[in-house]
């Protein structure tokens, strides 16, 4: 008989633990997709293989669902007509206090629009687009109707698949051109939406002051219980939630180091505090501190939702142009978010509604969106989408 002495037994059992607590993490780190970022249903359709087998009208509307939106909430339906393909706001998926005046929505749905049209003229049509066809519904967006035409796959189309909010620190020491600057203006700018103008923030003095109001901005959200509920609820904190629901913020979209990521998947979900604490923190230290500039989109009246929707498809455009040029870009939508609170709830006194002026500094223009520029320091990965049968109607 072998006889184990208590000193062996005692290292033979820890070994046991040690391999047991190992599995167990292992375990852990496999079902919370710490080694899958980027795969499952949730991403399928980012691949670009998926792009070639689809049909005409069915690649126009998964480039739609590949463009920037608000909390990756998805808010849009498509129904395909003959020659035409009509998109529609699907209401249910609004942010709710974080958006009382549907700005953001509208912007979102100009730019799954901007996509659409882009992958329309590569596949070989010309497009017509009419904004709210129909008085009576005003879920109802626009109608794209198609035409026979060229083909025009430009370098905006190109990368559809590429683009994705960087939320990571921006390298500092680079410094981006004034000529680039203006290229990005042009793009964005295209001739057909007029009314929506793009203001570059880049002296020290108008930076100093943007990222104090992004600051400012993002703690009056959190000490705002409704709208850091409305904000909360669409981060997805477990991975098997993630690949069910395919939208919402996910923690591989922060931008963080890999060991930080897989150490926030591992961990038990957060409670909203400890969410809003990181988000300030990286707002802060990394979103503020590191940007290269802020591009700041404005239109002539903030109420009329046809320039909202057009100010989507510029904002959808210069996100495009940037990462053709291999930019970063990031929304900040904190002041906004702020200032139509302050809007819906008759607060006469409009401190984020003032500021915002101010920085604007053009009479007769109102913000919309803002958003920081720069050189990326790493890569990003992708946001979850919903499969194309659940957006078509
Ligand atoms: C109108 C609008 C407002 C947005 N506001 C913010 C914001 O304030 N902060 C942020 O981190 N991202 C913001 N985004 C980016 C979205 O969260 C992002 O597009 C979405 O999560 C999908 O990810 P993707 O852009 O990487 O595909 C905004 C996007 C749009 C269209």
């Amino acid at each position: 008989m072998v006889r184990t002495s208590r000193r062996e037994f005692l290292k033979k059992a820890g070994a046991s633990l040690l391999a047991v607590s190992f599995g167990g993490l292992i375990w852990r780190a496999v079902d919370q997709g710490v080694f899958s970022t980027g795969k499952g249903p949730a991403y399928e359709l980012w691949s670009e293989d998926e792009t070639s087998t689809l049909s005409d009208p069915m690649a126009m509307i998964q480039a739609a669902t590949l463009a920037s939106n608000p909390h990756n909430s998805q808010p849009w339906l498509f129904r395909v007509r003959e020659t035409s393909i009509e998109m529609y706001a699907d209401t249910t998926r609004n942010l709710g206090t974080m958006d009382p005046l549907l700005r953001e929505m509208h912007m979102g749905l100009g730019c799954a629009l901007e996509n659409m049209v882009l992958t329309a003229a590569a596949r070989g049509y010309r497009t017509e687009i009419r904004y709210f066809p129909k008085s009576s519904d005003r879920s109802y967006i626009a109608r794209v109707d198609l035409a026979p035409g060229t083909i025009e796959s430009s370098p905006l189309q190109q990368v559809i698949s590429q683009r994705h909010t960087h939320r990571g620190a921006y390298d500092t020491e680079q410094a981006l051109r004034p000529e680039l600057l203006q290229q990005l203006h042009d793009t964005g700018l295209d001739k057909s939406e007029r009314s929506v103008n793009l203001i570059w923030l880049t002296t020290e003095e108008a930076k100093r002051r943007t990222g104090e109001l992004v600051i400012s901005s993002t703690e009056a959200i959190i000490a705002d219980a409704e709208m850091s509920h409305d904000s909360n609820r669409w981060f997805r904190g477990d991975w098997d939630d993630l690949q069910a629901h395919r939208d919402g913020l996910t923690l591989d979209a922060q931008g963080g180091a890999a060991w930080i990521r897989a150490a926030g998947k591992m961990l038990p979900n957060v409670s909203h505090d400890s969410a809003n604490q990181f988000w300030l923190k990286s707002t802060r230290q990394t979103h503020v501190h590191t940007a290269g500039a802020y591009g700041l989109i404005t239109v002539p009246d903030l109420k009329n939702p046809e320039d909202r929707v057009k100010a989507g498809r510029v904002w959808q455009r210069i996100h495009l142009k940037g990462t053709v040029e291999g930019l970063a870009m990031h929304p900040l939508n904190q002041p906004m978010e702020m200032r139509d609170r302050e809007l819906h709830l008759h607060n006469l006194t409009r401190p984020f509604g003032q500021q915002l002026e101010q920085l604007t500094d053009q009479a007769g223009e109102e913000a919309i969106f803002l958003f920081r520029i720069g050189y990326p320091m790493t890569s990003v990965h992708p946001s979850p989408r919903r499969a194309l049968e659940d957006v078509l109607i």
